[in-house]
């Protein structure tokens, strides 16, 4: 199953600061790989839609939030490769639909709502069988494709660039949510290299603990790996803006500079964040001379039509 209809390009950054601080800046674009499925999604998902074929379901289900990236992939990819879909949607139904769901439906996916409350629950058996029940055999992938299968398929994502450039990057930095692309990322590298991830949410340092915790499972677990331990990792906590998916007009202004300047479009949950904290910490000397930087930009740009539609200010800037 191979739906890299692109090989993601690797774009150099002439920028000012990077050349200032003497270091190489390279973007791997993953958000070019797929007008739909794109960026970290894919590669959460394809080991999830390998298992489901293997095992021979016909539906997947999983779950996000209204503006969900993941909800916007699966329901992409379930019809590209010919599965019905359910996506089981954090709170109350909102009409019209948003962007979002409103592509979601158009794939075929099937919307339904949870209260916030029953939402949390989602990863638990009585839930799960409470889904089993009222949709019948079908294959659930958890809530942003974070399972062992998607950090498999994170293990996957670096190797892209790696042929295309014969290039050594010493830092490959990525947003952060859940980490399973970083831990997939770190566990794809040479010791000698380093994963750097900038959590989107406050008080990010928590992700430590399940960094490591998912680095054990996925070690312990017979899935393949490159290597038999991790790269080195490191969190850069201090660029989320305030918490998910909150924005300000600092970062809006650098995203519609970084994308002008540059070509590259930013998405404003994730990737912004990310390259606005390289940009900022190249300036403060963080990284040597000589040092080679590999940004993955992991795709999410659909979600910027819904911070748009919430963030009015956005569209006059
Ligand atoms: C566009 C984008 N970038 C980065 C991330 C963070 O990925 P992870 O949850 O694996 O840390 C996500 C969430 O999956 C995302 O949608």
């Amino acid at each position: 199953m191979s739906l890299i209809f692109f090989p993601p390009p690797l774009q150099q950054i002439n920028s000012e600061i990077a050349h200032h601080a003497g270091v190489d800046l390279y973007v791997l674009r993953l958000d070019l790989m797929h007008p739909w499925v794109n960026g970290n999604k894919w590669f959460k998902l394809k080991y999830n839609l390998l298992e489901a074929k293997e095992k021979n379901f016909t539906t997947l289900l999983t779950f996000g939030g209204a503006y969900s990236n993941h909800i916007y992939a699966t329901a992409a990819a379930g019809n590209l490769f010919g599965f019905r879909t359910i996506g089981v949607i954090r709170g109350e139904e909102k009409l019209p639909l948003n962007p979002t769901l409103s592509f979601a439906v158009q794939q075929g996916m099937q919307l339904v709502y949870l209260n916030r409350e029953m939402y949390r629950q989602r990863n638990t058996p009585a839930l799960e069988e409470y889904l089993q029940q009222s949709f019948g055999e079908v294959f659930i992938i958890p809530e942003g494709g974070s399972n062992l299968n998607g950090v498999r398929g994170c293990t996957e994502i670096v190797d892209n660039a790696m042929p295309t450039a014969g290039y050594a990057f010493d830092h490959i930095c990525v947003a952060c949510g859940t980490a399973t692309t970083l831990v997939g990322i770190a566990l794809s590298l040479h010791q000698k290299q380093r994963a750097i991830a900038f959590p989107v949410l406050k008080n990010g340092a928590f992700l430590a603990q399940e960094i490591e915790s998912l680095l054990t499972n996925y070690l312990t677990s017979d899935l393949p790996t490159p290597y038999n331990s991790p790269a080195s990792w490191e969190l850069v906590c201090d660029y989320h803006f305030g918490g998910y998916a909150k924005v300000n007009d600092e970062l809006l202004l650098f995203s519609q500079q970084f994308t002008q300047e540059h070509g590259v479009p930013l998405d404003y949950v994730y990737t912004a964040k990310m390259f606005y904290g390289v940009m900022d910490l190249l300036q403060q000397g963080f990284f040597c001379k000589g040092d080679r930087l590999l940004l993955v930009h992991t795709g999410g740009l659909q979600g910027n039509a819904g911070i748009e539609e919430r963030f009015q200010r956005v569209a006059k800037i």
